[in-house]
């Protein structure tokens, strides 16, 4: 059994675009059909790379009715919480190797209003999660080490996946497991197999020039796989 709530989707990873072109970036991937734009915040510190902050996130959510999912790879980022939400961020993730009280942190995205999410480098133990399951909305296992787009999918992170969507059903938890990372054609089944449901892809769509139809195609991939 699988939760539902959002069925497969492809989640294009805005860090892929083409930010001089910013507006028909966005238009491209939502005529692909998508629901979710997944949007990555770097500090330079957590990550060797520096992307945007809420400027960039309020003007993307001013060009764009879909659901805003920020990825947050940013030591200690509560102080960023309530400027994300107050630009439009629907969800916010935090990485737990980034945050001393995860509990805390968690909470003050619940407090925000928005989802919280809880990101997992592909080297840390889904141990270090399992601890908030009853807290967030979205589990992020990252198939990349984060930082950059482009990156070879990360295939140990595979039993990880496989892992949640066990303990989420044997202990009736409500999350939706996201992976993040090298998620492309030869991938996107394979995810979806071991029981993820909301696929980042970042270069896999920006690379194509026919967005939609990448994203279709990616979808069909990751449908056809669906236990
Ligand atoms: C990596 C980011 C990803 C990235 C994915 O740190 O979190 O969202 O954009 O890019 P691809 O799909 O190219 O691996
Ligand atoms: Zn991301």
């Amino acid at each position: 059994m699988r939760s539902s709530r959002y069925g497969i989707q492809i989640l294009p990873s805005v860090l892929a675009a083409d930010f001089s072109r910013l507006e028909p970036e966005l238009r491209s991937v939502e005529e692909g059909g998508i629901d979710i734009l997944h949007l990555d915040v770097m500090d330079g510190q957590f990550v060797p790379n520096l992307t945007f902050g809420p400027l960039l996130v309020k003007a993307i959510d001013k060009l764009s009715e879909k659901t805003l999912d920020v990825h947050l790879m940013v030591n200690e980022p509560a102080y960023l919480i309530p400027p994300f939400r107050k630009a439009g961020a629907d969800w916010i993730t935090i990485h737990t190797e980034a945050c001393d009280d995860v509990a805390e942190t968690l909470k003050a995205i619940r407090d925000s209003g928005a989802l919280a999410g809880l990101a997992i480098n592909p080297e840390t133990p889904l141990s270090d999660a399992i601890p908030y399951f009853s807290d967030i909305h979205l589990m992020l296992l990252m198939t990349v080490s984060p930082g950059f787009g482009g990156q070879s999918f990360r295939a140990e992170v595979i039993p990880k996946i496989e892992q949640a969507e066990l303990i989420r059903e044997r202990e009736g938890h409500d999350f939706v497991i996201e992976v993040d990372g090298g998620i492309g054609m030869e991938t996107a089944g394979r995810v979806v197999d071991a029981g993820a449901e909301l696929l980042v892809a970042g270069s896999a769509v920006f690379d194509q020039d026919d967005r939609p139809t990448a994203i279709r195609a990616l979808l069909d991939r990751a449908v056809a796989s669906q236990s």
